[in-house]
């Protein structure tokens, strides 16, 4: 069985953070088809052209971390309708030197939660923005907002307790390893397409 490593990027720094716990979660109850990691964000630098040419060393250690996935999971907030500024800065971060962005091309979802109503609505589709430039191969379903999250729906080990918030993210879990897999075959048949070159691609097939 392939086996995918995956960034998981929390948009949320704080030490409670809702989204870490539903992250974590999430990894937790995706097949054995993922190796999910957090990738730490609280660390970066802010983002600056002028330290291009002798970068900080954590800036280095996200670069690599994200170079060496096959996928990227983004589970964030939302701050002020938008993503919040340290998730901001990691994706610039990853996105420079010009040119050598370890964003590009890596299959990626992005959950929301948030204890308003409307689950991060605005961050999830400010991120989804950001996805199309960075040509990233975004999961367009199931979307994923989380509303009305509270500490109340969590067990002391940080488990999700409320059965019906457990039931999406795992859900939403599945779908997403179905995405990897599925982006990553399909690169695989491409390359083995004898017709791929001269433009004639036959049908091919996306499952299995
Ligand atoms: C600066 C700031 C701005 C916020 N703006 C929004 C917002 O636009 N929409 C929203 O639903 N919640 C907003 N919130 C509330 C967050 O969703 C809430 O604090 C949430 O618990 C943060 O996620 P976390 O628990 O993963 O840290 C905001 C919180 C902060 C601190």
């Amino acid at each position: 069985m392939t086996r995918y490593r995956i960034a998981v990027v929390v948009g949320s720094i704080r030490e409670a953070s809702l989204n870490r716990k539903i992250a974590q979660a999430m990894c937790a109850a995706t097949p054995d088809s993922l190796d999910c990691r957090i990738v730490e964000i609280a660390d970066l630098p802010l983002y600056d052209p002028d330290l291009d040419d002798n970068p900080p060393d954590a800036w280095i250690r996200f670069r690599d971390d994200i170079a060496c996935s096959q996928g990227v999971l983004f589970v964030t907030p939302e701050y002020n309708r938008s993503m919040p500024g340290p998730l901001k800065n990691a994706i610039d971060v990853g996105s420079r030197p010009y040119g050598e962005s370890v964003w590009a091309k890596k299959p990626a979802a992005v959950a929301t939660a948030s204890p308003g109503g409307i689950g991060g609505f605005g961050a999830n589709h400010h991120l989804r923005q950001s996805a199309v430039f960075l040509d990233m191969p975004m999961m367009q379903q199931p979307e994923a907002y989380f509303g009305g999250v509270s500490d109340d729906k969590f067990a002391d080990d940080g488990s999700i307790a409320d059965e019906g918030l457990r039931k999406i993210a795992e859900s939403f879990g599945h779908a997403f390893a179905g995405w990897i897999d599925l982006i990553h075959k399909g690169r695989h048949l491409l390359a083995c397409d004898p017709a791929g070159s001269d433009g004639e691609r036959p049908a091919i097939p996306l499952s299995s």
